[in-house]
């Protein structure tokens, strides 16, 4: 065992508020075999002090909040060099700005809690958003070396994803290919249509659709992990009937994503707990076959929004 001090990025506080602190030790908590002995402030920096194998040092550095680990020998700090092995650049994630982004620490915080949840022995892992706005996730999951499939039923997103990774494959000089196609026939709606944006050896594939059809639209294969940002109310709904929750489309949705997700598949769902309230949210996949996993990582964003994760898993 080793002993660590883990650099606490600042753009933590700017995804959790002031409820940082409980955010981060419940994330780290997911990790085996890592030890955290407490916090310290050192030349206006917040550290964890913690004790871990060495090899550990990728995974926790893959952490949401994690800027840099050192490693502690009394007073001498060495900065441990080997990153958090992410692939693709980060301006794939971080570059686009728009309206209705979910933060990408948060993000990031959602794939390591479905990642430490998930048990499903694939080698090769897969994740799908059902709710995927313009892909946050679907690139964050490339990054992580997850292919990964999403659904978003406004079509205007497919034009925006594509320019922006014309953008950024030509300023990274990465190499790539962008695919467009149907996973179903044709249609005026654009229900079905695709594109594929292959690099690095994975595909993030974004499919226009409604996510109550999400078993029809992301395919028959099982996905290891389901992570999604689901709207937050008014703003995020947009839907011609004005609804305001979100909890009626979960509600409809979530036999497809329990049927999504493969044995011992883990999901990790982003709500605003003042609207839906977690025991709807939590009744939303009630007898499906899914176990509610107790992760607390809610934190507050603003006066009318409490951000809370539903984190669920498919026994094998
Ligand atoms: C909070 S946003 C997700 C943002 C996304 N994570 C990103 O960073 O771009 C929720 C998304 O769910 C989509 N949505 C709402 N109802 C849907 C439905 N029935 N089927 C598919 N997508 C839906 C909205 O259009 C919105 O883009």
């Amino acid at each position: 065992m080793s002993e660590f001090a883990l650099l606490i990025s600042p753009s933590a506080r700017a995804a959790y508020f002031a409820d940082t602190q409980e955010v981060v030790l419940a994330e780290i908590a997911g990790l085996a075999d890592v030890d955290v002995s407490g916090h310290e402030a050192r030349g206006g920096m917040s550290f964890l002090r913690l004790t871990a194998e060495p090899e550990k040092a990728c995974d926790i550095l893959r952490l949401s909040f994690a800027q840099g680990l050192f490693q502690v020998d009394g007073d001498n700090w060495q900065p441990i060099e080997c990153g958090a092995g992410f692939g693709l650049h980060e301006d794939f994630v971080y570059g686009e700005k728009y309206r209705g982004k979910t933060n990408e620490t948060l993000t990031r915080l959602l794939i390591n809690i479905a990642l430490q949840e998930a048990d499903t022995n694939n080698e090769k892992l897969r994740l799908l958003d059902p709710m995927c706005g313009r892909g946050t996730s679907l690139f964050w999951a490339m990054r992580f070396g997850i292919s990964a499939n999403g659904i978003e039923k406004d079509q205007t997103v497919l034009n925006e994803v594509r320019r922006g990774l014309k953008k950024w494959t030509k300023l990274h000089r990465q190499k790539h290919k962008l695919v467009d196609g149907w996973v179903q026939k044709s249609n005026k709606k654009g229900v079905g249509k695709f594109l594929d944006f292959m690099a690095e050896g994975q595909v993030a594939r974004l499919v226009i659709g409604d996510t109550v059809n999400a078993c029809d639209l992301a395919g028959r294969k099982p996905f290891d992990l389901i992570v999604t940002d689901i709207p937050y109310g008014v703003q995020h709904m947009g839907g011609a009937d004005g609804a305001r929750s979100p909890i009626d489309v979960i509600q409809a949705a979530a036999p497809g994503w329990a049927a999504c997700l493969a044995p011992g598949g883990a999901m990790a769902i982003a709500y605003n707990q003042n609207i839906p309230r977690r025991p709807a949210m939590v009744a939303a996949f009630d007898g499906l076959g899914l176990e509610v996993i107790d992760r607390n990582v809610a934190h507050r964003m603003s006066e009318s929004i409490l951000r809370d994760v539903l984190v669920l898993r498919k026994p094998r």
